[in-house]
């Protein structure tokens, strides 16, 4: 028996990147994987990668910086699917800015997706696990929130917000029987890194000399611990933060 046979996981950002990864390492491991994603290029890719390989994944188009889009998709999975064991509240974004340019519009866009998407989205699937007597949610942070790199003030502290959404959703939820908890990446060439106009060889080199661990990291190094803290296996582990970063930052 896998450790997610009978279980339906809710992966925002599934699509692409980071999302990809733990879609379908939780597929492989016997999930049933909604990748809730706003681009359906993406998640439509990401479900045929999982199909191919024999394992279970719907697609649902989701923005989570809108609550309406989120609910229609909370009920659809409940619909359908019976309702909601665990979340990985991964979708994100980090457009960069010198901290002169930083707009209110600017502040705005990052704060609906990462930290208003995230509780909306954490609140929405709660209500489905709460109907099946518990479940667990990770939210993905950063390693940005111990080591800012330049012009992403907006990003770095949205990111440090996620740590203190989840030690509050974990006292909100948990006589419910319900964990939150969070991952912490590192610096990672993802799809949307290798976009941004900051990126090169260089830079990402700059960052592993950084680390203890002496290579870049990959989107599936993040996977084990994702699904370390939505599985049983951390039954006893609720408010807490696990970085991933190859020892370039230390909590
Ligand atoms: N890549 C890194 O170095 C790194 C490091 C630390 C943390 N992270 C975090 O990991 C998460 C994923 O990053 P990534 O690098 O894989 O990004 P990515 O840009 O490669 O992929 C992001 C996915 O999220 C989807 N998405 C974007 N906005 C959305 C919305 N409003 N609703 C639903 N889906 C949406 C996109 O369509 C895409 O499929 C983010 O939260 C990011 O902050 C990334």
């Amino acid at each position: 028996m896998a450790r997610f046979d009978g279980k339906v996981v809710v992966v925002t950002g599934g699509g692409l990147g980071f999302g990809r990864a733990y879609s379908l390492g939780l597929a492989a491991e016997g999930a049933t994987v909604v990748i809730a994603d706003v681009n359906m290029d993406n998640a439509l890719q990401t479900q045929a990668a999982i199909e191919e390989l024999g394992g279970k994944a719907v697609v649902i188009q989701t923005d989570v910086s809108d609550e309406a889009s989120v609910i229609a998709m909370r009920d659809q999975v409940d619909r359908d699917l019976g309702g909601i064991d665990g979340l990985v509240n991964n979708a994100g974004i980090y457009p960069v800015l010198e901290i002169d340019s930083v707009t209110k519009e600017h502040w705005d866009q990052i704060y609906n997706v990462n930290v208003w998407g995230s509780f909306v989205t954490a609140r929405a699937c709660a209500e489905s696990m709460k109907r099946r007597g518990g479940g667990s949610i990770v939210n993905i942070s950063s390693g940005t929130f111990l080591r800012p790199p330049p012009n992403q003030p907006a990003y770095v502290s949205s990111k440090g917000a996620i740590i203190a959404l989840t030690r509050s959703l974990a006292t909100e939820l948990a006589d419910d029987g319900i964990r939150v908890n969070t991952v912490l990446p590192g610096l990672t060439a993802t799809p949307g890194i290798m976009g941004s106009p900051d990126f090169s060889e260089e830079y990402m080199e700059s960052r592993v000399d950084l680390q203890l661990i002496k290579r870049q990291e990959q989107a599936d190094d993040t996977v084990g611990a994702a699904m370390f803290l939505l599985s049983d296996d951390s039954s006893f582990v609720t408010g807490q933060s696990m970085l991933v970063n190859g020892g370039g930052s230390m909590i």
